[in-house]
């Protein structure tokens, strides 16, 4: 298979290494040499990496001759799939969506790993909307099993279908949603977390260290949520909120990421966000002293509200709420499977204790009653 992957940042030149282990051969396309040239020196330390640890067979030298690095769009011509991971900016999602659809075969694939702009809007900018579709990658691709599947209204089954499969070609686990909704099952969830973390910090509940350092030392979790704010990007983690409250959900008061932005400290990109690192874009894990504060059940309670409300509308089963977080952001158990631990009761008492305090996203859904009683 051909895959075409448009954007060299972070997670398109994690994608196509991803395709290009799976012995698929890739184009890689950018606007500037400089940026390809990044991206190939990243995808091979990457490769490295894996290779040294047995978990790919070829030599990193091997894969990098499947990735073609191009500027040229004409490149894409004959490919199967096309995967789009440019910046999250409208007028350049739609560059190069109308560049792509003046190209392409009919049968092609157009996909966006975009994790705010709705798939129905990108779809508006080609001549075939039917084949458009999001296919959301997690950071960093090599390493994150979960691609989340995301038909708009205008995507055919068929596209599905064969997202799917590719997919799981991949080596990847697609969960696929009904019907995109905004900011996917994923950031919805992401979100939750991180809107209670800023309550918790604001409130003066928690500091962001003992956050986070009981969410890694007590819940498990690879990274504490201020951790995975610089790890995502601060920027990426606001336009997924402007999109999902502009979408409808309930907003959470919180100031905390917006004045980072004003400060230009966006997370690891800029070496500096709620931790500081080395150099701009260089990730060293925050040294973090274990702490026992803080309550487990408290802290993922909206996040929960927020499954409930994903579950209650159908948009993905309870099973896949849990496979999003095992896969997509490496929890050691599922949201469903945590409120089980620590019992859908306590998540409602935590939840009902703060909408009383005026925050109105607390609510809890009538769903998670329903699971009280069973
Ligand atoms: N390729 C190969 N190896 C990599 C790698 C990559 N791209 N990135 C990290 N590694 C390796 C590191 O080099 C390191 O190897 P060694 O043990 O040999 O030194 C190993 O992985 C562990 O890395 P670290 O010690 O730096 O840190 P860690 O133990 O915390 O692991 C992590 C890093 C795998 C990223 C882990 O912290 C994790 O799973 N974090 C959660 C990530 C997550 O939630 N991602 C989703 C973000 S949201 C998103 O992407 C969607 C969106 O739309 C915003």
């Amino acid at each position: 298979m051909k895959v075409g992957v448009i954007g060299s940042g972070t997670m398109g030149h994690g994608i196509a290494e991803v395709v290009a282990i799976k012995k698929h051969s890739v184009v890689l396309i950018d606007v500037d040499w400089k940026f390809l040239n990044n991206a190939k020196e990243k995808i091979y330390n990457s490769l490295t990496k894996l290779a040294q640890k047995g978990e790919i067979k070829d030599t990193p030298e091997e894969v990098m001759e499947r990735i073609k690095l191009t500027l040229d769009y004409k490149e894409l011509a004959d490919a199967e799939l096309i995967i789009e991971a440019v910046p999250e900016k409208i007028e350049i999602k739609s560059d190069v969506f109308k560049k792509v659809d003046s190209i392409i075969n009919n049968d092609t694939i157009l996909a966006s790993n975009t994790s705010s702009i709705p798939i129905s809007s990108i779809a508006e900018f080609t001549s075939r909307k039917e084949n458009v579709i999001g296919l959301h990658f997690f950071n960093p691709p090599p390493l994150m099993k979960l691609v989340e599947v995301v038909p708009s209204k205008f995507t055919s089954e068929e596209v599905v279908r064969r997202s799917v499969n590719i997919v799981s070609e991949l080596g990847k686990v697609p969960v696929k949603l009904r019907i995109e909704v905004p900011g996917f099952v994923s950031n919805r969830i992401f979100l939750r977390l991180l809107q209670e973390g800023c309550r918790e910090v604001e409130n003066g509940e928690m500091r962001v260290e003992e956050l986070d350092s009981m969410l890694r030392h007590k819940v498990k979790l690879p990274m504490g949520i201020f951790e995975l704010a610089d790890y995502t990007g601060i920027d990426v983690i606001v336009d997924i909120w402007n999109v999902i409250v502009s979408g409808g959900a309930d907003d959470v008061p919180c100031s905390l990421y917006r004045e980072k932005i004003a400060r230009g400290e966006l997370g690891v990109k800029s070496g500096k966000g709620f931790y500081v690192y080395p150099a701009p874009g260089k990730f060293v894990k925050p040294e973090l002293v274990p702490t026992s504060k803080g309550e487990p059940a408290r802290f993922i309670s909206l996040a929960v509200n927020e499954a409930a409300w994903l579950v209650a509308n159908y948009i993905v089963s309870k099973d896949d709420i849990d496979t999003v977080m095992k896969l997509g952001f490496n929890f050691p158990k599922g949201l469903f499977e945590m409120g089980n631990e620590f019992g859908f009761k306590s998540i409602i008492d935590n939840l009902v204790d703060i909408y009383t305090r005026g925050y109105s996203a607390y609510k809890p859904n009538e769903y998670l009653y329903n699971l009280v009683k069973d």
